[in-house]
């Protein structure tokens, strides 16, 4: 595949910024009038409305018109091959469920990879109007300013977000884990947009992160994020693990011995 320029990365990170800001005023435009156009797909609660679609249409137009030679995956259903070596993964809406019901924690995620390898993300969270970006090797970044993983020693003490797949079997094996991580932590929290849960890992608001079953729409743009944040991230085994540096070894321990 061709080499893409070191410089390019910026200019895919620009365009990625670009397209979720606009896709994110659509989402709150929308706010409010979802629940009248839903669907499901996976499951019986995996919704999808109109918004998720036409915020969908609205992120591969730009990058089509922008970047004709790029692959294109969305998680609506964009699927365009390419001929650059840059793959886009797109999540128009992260955290549906949360945005039918008007609860503020709902993103958009973009991420572009060359070869395989994420080179750009982008997650915006409209509700708060926070931009978290990064560049592989350019640091992270909310609205432009520089931000750091936590710093945590004491697994005791660390605030760990998690997630539940809409399919009622996974989450059957994810309550188990749940019940042996929660007295072993500060606390648990599941906010419903994975996305966020890792740009919140990037900038400390959440020690540490966990999920299984995530697809590279949802993951790719956070994790960047929170690994050019200074995180620890593993995103082996179809098992999502972003946390604080120090965090690494006890966290995986936790997660091993929990059975995730
Ligand atoms: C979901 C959210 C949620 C996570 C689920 C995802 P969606 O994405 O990220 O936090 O727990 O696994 O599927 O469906 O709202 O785009
Ligand atoms: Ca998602
Ligand atoms: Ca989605």
């Amino acid at each position: 595949m061709p080499a893409v320029p070191a410089v390019a990365a910026e200019d895919l990170l620009a365009l990625a910024e670009r397209l979720a800001t606009e896709a994110g005023a659509l989402l709150l435009d929308g706010l409010g009038r979802a629940r009248t156009t839903i669907d499901t797909k996976s499951s019986a609660t995996d919704m999808v409305t109109e918004v998720d679609r036409a915020s969908e249409a609205l992120i591969v137009g730009g990058i089509r018109a922008a970047r004709p030679g790029d692959a294109v995956i969305g998680e609506e259903g964009a699927d365009v091959e390419g001929t650059s070596g840059v793959q886009w993964f797109i999540d128009p809406l992260d955290g549906t469920t949360n945005y039918l019901y008007g609860l503020p924690a709902f993103s958009v995620s973009i991420s572009a990879s060359v070869d395989g390898a994420p080179v750009a993300g982008v997650v915006h969270d409209p509700s708060h109007g926070e931009t978290f970006t990064a560049t592989a090797g350019g640091g992270a970044f909310c609205n432009g300013r520089p931000i750091r993983a936590s710093e945590l020693v004491d697994l005791d003490d660390a605030l760990v977000g998690t997630g539940y797949s809409y399919v009622a079997e996974r989450r059957r094996l994810q309550g188990p884990v749940t019940a042996y991580v929660l007295p072993r932590v500060r606390d648990l929290r599941r906010y419903g947009s994975a996305a966020i849960d890792l740009a919140w890992v990037a900038c400390g608001r959440l020690d540490a992160f966990f999920e299984e079953g995530l697809n590279a729409w949802d993951r790719d743009a956070g994790a960047l994020i929170a690994a050019e944040a200074g995180a620890f991230v593993d995103l082996a085994d179809d098992l999502v693990v972003a946390c604080g540096p120090h965090l690494a070894e006890p966290f995986r321990a936790l997660l091993t011995a929990a059975g995730a």
